[in-house]
């Protein structure tokens, strides 16, 4: 949205001073309302996302989601599902429901799932984690095609690992 297009009707000379701010609060309100279907559907450019509220987890990247369990799961599952719709929606499908641009995430961990033993499912599950941020901060560039865009540097640990979140509680069963 252009702020300065949106605002031409309201330009000096059309209207008095006094109406003009009036005028311009009037027409930005109404782009606003007019573009945010459309971004409702996740169809946006990367967008960094505030993870303020959550645990910070410093530099070195853990080995597995800390925020699966635990206090903070449920300020990482709303943080989770916003960061989703903003950043990977478009392509992996609203509510991780994929549209076949790209791999359902909800059947990410799905082996690990069926495991009985504990342990190798834990194993198996902290394996699909290290994939999952490995994947997701490098993206898919092969022979200089972008099929999924790096997101290092634009999302940090504490929201990654809060998408992972989200996708947790849509797995397929
Ligand atoms: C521009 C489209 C696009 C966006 C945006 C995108 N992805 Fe992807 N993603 C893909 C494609 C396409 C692949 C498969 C690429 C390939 O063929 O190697 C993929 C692969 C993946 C994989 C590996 C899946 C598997 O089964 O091996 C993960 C995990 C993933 N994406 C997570 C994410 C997350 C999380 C986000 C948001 C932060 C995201 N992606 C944003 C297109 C995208």
């Amino acid at each position: 949205m252009q702020a300065s297009t949106a605002v031409l009707p309201c330009r000096p000379g059309v209207m008095p001073q006094r109406l003009r701010i009036l005028c311009s609060a009037v027409v930005l309100m109404a782009t606003c309302l007019l573009t945010g279907p459309a971004m409702a559907h996740g169809d946006v450019v990367p967008q960094s996302v505030n993870t303020s509220t959550l645990p910070q987890l410093g530099e070195k990247w853990l080995p597995a989601n800390p925020f699966s369990e635990g206090p903070a799961h449920a300020e990482a599952l709303r943080i989770g599902t916003s960061a989703y719709n903003q950043n990977c929606a478009r392509c992996h499908g609203l509510e991780a429901i994929s549209g076949g641009i790209a791999p359902n995430l909800r059947k990410i961990d799905g082996d690990c799932m069926d495991l009985a033993d504990q342990a190798k499912k834990m194993a198996c599950y902290k394996e699909t984690d290290e994939y999952f941020v490995g994947t997701v901060r490098r993206g898919r560039v092969r022979d200089g095609r972008v099929y999924m865009p790096p997101f290092e540097g634009i999302l940090n640990q504490e929201a990654i690992w809060s998408i992972k979140t989200y996708l947790e509680t849509r797995r397929e069963p």
